[in-house]
């Protein structure tokens, strides 16, 4: 067909008129600032996804739909395949059914306040207790990638953590990712609140996922109480809620920790547990069609553990730090399972809590034979590090020989340092459980707790 030339301009301006104004509607749409809304027909329910017709060619992976029917629920799309795309409901899918109609909410940007602080939040970034949430200025996204590694700082100063093993065994300093290691019931959750309430920070971001809601409650009552809370915004995603809730919910922590961080603050992450993040990764990607692979988890598991962690650490020229705590269930104490190996991996140090310690009674459980914190050495001073490395050897002698010494086989002269180790064990024992000053003092008090009784009868006879 011969179109002529001025018709044919007439006719593609009208095209371009009618996209544009399409794309005005689309980005409305995206902004939540536009009169339509866009909404495509429910034709699937199966394997705990939604098929959603209509949307293809308009949805992103992450956005948000509102399925209407007989019952009325929120998703968010995993998968966008050739004819329809795929959305995990935030509910139970009882009562959806095919025709009912599905409301496309782009994903928004989330918008980060300091009126947060000392709040409970919920995987929408809304107070859990249901008040209006102040937004600030700055629309930030929740997936961007972390600070460039050229533009980045190294690890900063040591950090007082008022917990004499963390401020002597295994520092924390500035900027600095570690990971929380144990099975369940071992005391990590009550280690995160500890930290909460005595480490060295401006701001601390707890981000709950996976916990039970009475854990929840209890870790902001009574773990962290009035003292921790002022300084703290709590993003709490309980057990029951859908995966895509709790990857949210974490997102929505990092964010925040940006947030606080490019004012110039230090922030505390403290993220429990990194493992319930990999379980909600894992059901989603699983659902969307990704291949299971070692223990089900699929690859993209280590890439998302990866920019969760690589998001934290010391931050560029001009901005704050943000030091990071990742709590590790670990099945079975295997510290080789798939999420506990990719996170140590990661992360700048490990600390592993012992199942056996907390049974006798001494917490935290740390295992500091186990423990490892990669600031060291260059974290302590040349003394410091001689005092640490002494300790080490007599915890590795008492720990090799504690078998024969609690049956009565090991025969007292046989080994002087084991017989040292004997001496000073009770007292490194507490010393672990001690809370502490600073770091200089902690390290004071683990030079008394070296030196052998007798030692320190007679120097005090002197
Ligand atoms: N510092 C502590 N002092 C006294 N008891 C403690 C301490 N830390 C932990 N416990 C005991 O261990 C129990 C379990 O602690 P916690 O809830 O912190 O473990 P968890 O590792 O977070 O468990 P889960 O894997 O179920 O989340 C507590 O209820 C308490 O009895
Ligand atoms: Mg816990």
């Amino acid at each position: 067909m011969k179109i002529n030339f001025k018709v044919e301009n007439k006719l593609n301006w009208c095209v371009n008129l009618m996209n544009m104004k399409f794309n005005d509607i689309v980005n409305g749409v995206a902004a939540g600032t536009s009169a339509y809304q866009l909404w495509g027909s429910v034709v699937a329910i199966e394997r705990g996804v939604i098929h959603i017709a209509g949307l293809r060619s308009l949805a992103r992976i992450g956005d948000r739909v509102e399925i209407h029917g007989q019952v009325s629920s929120f998703g968010e799309i995993i998968a966008i395949r050739d004819e329809f795309v795929l959305a995990m409901p935030d509910s139970s899918m009882n009562g959806m059914s095919p025709g009912d109609r599905a409301y496309l909410h782009a994903s928004k940007e989330v918008r980060p306040s300091n009126a947060w602080v000392g709040n409970v939040m919920n995987c929408d970034g809304v107070y859990a207790d249901g008040q209006l949430t102040p937004q600030g200025e700055r629309a930030m996204m929740l997936n961007p990638l972390g600070p460039s590694i050229t533009g980045r700082r190294g690890l900063g100063e040591r950090l007082n953590t008022r917990m004499a093993p963390f401020d002597t065994f295994l520092p924390i300093c500035k900027g600095q990712r570690i990971g929380l290691f144990a099975g369940s019931g071992v005391g990590k959750s009550m280690l995160v609140g500890e930290l909460a309430k005595g480490m060295e920070a401006d701001i601390v971001i707890v981000a709950l996922i996976g916990e039970r809601s009475r854990e929840v409650r209890e870790f902001v009552t009574e773990i962290l109480g009035a003292e921790g809370r002022a300084r703290a915004v709590v993003f709490a995603s309980t057990c029951e809620e859908p995966a895509p809730s709790k990857r949210r919910c974490a997102l929505m922590a990092i964010t925040a920790a940006e947030y606080f961080r490019d004012q110039g603050l230090h922030v505390l992450l403290l993220f429990d547990s990194i493992t319930r993040f990999a379980d909600a990764h894992r059901e989603i990607a699983l659902t969307a069609g990704e291949t299971p692979s070692l223990r089900a988890y699929p690859p993209s598991t280590f890439r998302a553990i990866a920019s969760l962690a690589e998001r934290t650490g010391p931050g560029a020229q001009g901005s704050g730090d943000i030091t990071a705590i990742f709590s590790v269930l670990v099945a079975g104490s295997d510290m080789d399972e798939p999420v506990a190996d990719m996170v140590r991996s990661i992360l700048d140090g490990h600390v592993v809590l012992d199942r056996e310690i907390s049974e006798r009674g001494r917490f935290p459980a740390i295992n500091i034979r186990r423990s490892v914190s990669r600031s060291l050495p260059k974290a302590a001073s040349d003394d410091e590090n001689a005092l640490l490395a002494e300790a080490r050897v007599l915890i590795s002698a008492y720990d090799d020989a504690s078998a024969m010494i609690q049956t009565g086989l090991y025969a007292t002269g046989s080994d002087p340092v084991i017989d040292r180790a004997i001496d000073v064990w009770p007292r490194l024992e507490g010393f672990v459980s001690e809370q502490a000053e600073s770091c200089a003092v902690s390290f004071e008090k683990l030079k008394t707790t070296l030196t052998p009784p007798s030692q320190s009868e007679d120097e005090s006879d002197l």
